[in-house]
């Protein structure tokens, strides 16, 4: 409908210009992997139908998305008209150094393409600077409609293994970071009676992975705060959702290719591509997502699934109460049959998505 206003109000020479410009994008959306040129093929009319504007005028902060899936997230949310904080310290997988670069590049990617960003190299993972960055939007465009939780660092180590200070940087990025953003944001969507949040899990968490205490402990941690925070702000149209990708990125570069079986687990994962995860994550920051709430989404390439969410299962109950030796005879033995098996993310996650 605003479309076609905007449209028929656009004199012809600003439509064709505008066509340009989603043409643009979508050459670069539809690029195979591999292909430098997308295919020439493609009909635009039918895609520009498809894409619209879908998050037109909103504005939405994708944290850490001067790489890898942020990235993609913020170059798909400008492409459907929305205006991006792109933020990221431009840090090193393991959180050393930082860059002005990365974010920078991103925005002049965006405007280039005829899109609007602005950049902001302010850390998630300290509460100061998590307000300056939700601060950008506001100065930049005087409202913040959305918050995506993706800046990540990774600190692997078997737990046996595990520092203190590998624990604490990996929960302060991906857990107290996506807390600080949150609740920096909260006060403004719950004044404007509207909002959404996406949080970056992971199967590392939700399914397990050996050597990620420190990682699988924040991507479990994120889930409870989605879930509150949908629960708590449901009253003002705010919605709270995670998604658990799959991508080659920096990130998943660093698997590793001891043993043939994990060569070949990461040729397959080299061809997951970080854009793919984007439609995913401009719908759930869209008004056409109003009614999607407290949900885990993942994604692998083509593939889009959603995740169960803890619910009992089994149940025993003694009238006189339980004894550890009660416990022992009946209750673990009525339950064992409903333990979950010791099995990871690649046991579980074993057909391809392509
Ligand atoms: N790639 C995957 O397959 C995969 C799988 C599961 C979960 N994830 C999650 O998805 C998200 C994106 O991962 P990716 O693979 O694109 O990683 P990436 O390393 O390519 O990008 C992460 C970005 O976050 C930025 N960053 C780190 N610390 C920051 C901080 N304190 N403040 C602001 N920015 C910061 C980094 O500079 C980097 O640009 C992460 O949360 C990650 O845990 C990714």
């Amino acid at each position: 409908m605003n479309r076609q206003r905007s449209l028929s109000s656009n004199p012809a020479s600003a439509l064709a210009a505008t066509r340009q410009t989603r043409n643009r994008w979508y050459a670069r959306l539809l690029k195979e992997p591999g292909q430098d040129q997308p295919d020439k093929s493609i009909n635009f009319t039918v895609m520009e139908q498809r894409m619209g504007n879908m998050v037109k005028d909103k504005v939405i902060v994708v944290t850490g998305s001067g790489n890898g899936v942020g990235r993609e997230f913020a170059l798909a949310l400008a492409a459907e008209g929305a205006k991006v904080v792109v933020n990221d310290i431009g840090t090193s997988v393991t959180g050393e150094g930082t860059d002005a670069g990365p974010a920078q590049k991103v925005v002049d990617e965006i405007k280039a393409a005829g899109g609007q960003a602005v950049a902001n190299t302010d850390s998630v993972a300290e509460w100061d600077s998590a307000n300056r960055i939700i601060k950008t939007a506001i100065d930049a465009y005087g409202r913040i409609d959305g918050v995506i939780n993706n800046a990540g660092i990774l600190r692997d180590r078997f737990f046996f293994n595990m520092s203190i200070e590998e624990w604490k940087l990996v929960i302060d990025v991906h857990l107290n970071g996506a807390f600080y953003m949150s609740r920096a944001a909260a006060p403004y969507f719950k004044s404007q009676n509207s909002g959404a949040y996406i949080h970056m899990t992971s199967t590392s968490g939700l399914l397990g992975n050996n050597g990620q205490a420190n990682y699988a402990a924040a991507k479990m941690g994120l889930l409870g705060l989605s879930k509150i925070i949908a629960l708590d702000m449901a009253k003002f149209n705010v919605r709270s959702n995670c998604i658990a990708p799959f991508a080659w990125s920096r990130m998943t570069s660093s698997i590793p290719t001891d043993t043939p079986e994990q060569k070949a687990r990461v040729e397959k994962v080299k061809r997951m591509e970080p854009r793919k995860i984007a439609p995913l994550a401009v719908f759930l920051m869209s008004d056409q997502a109003k009614d999607v709430n407290m949900q885990i989404f993942g994604v692998r390439a083509n593939e889009i699934y959603l995740f169960s969410q803890n619910r009992l299962i089994r149940s025993v109950h003694n009238s006189s109460g339980w004894t550890p030796e009660s416990v022992a005879d009946t209750a673990i033995p009525a339950m064992r049959s409903s333990f979950v098996d010791q099995l990871k993310s690649p046991d579980l996650i074993n057909w391809d998505p392509f």
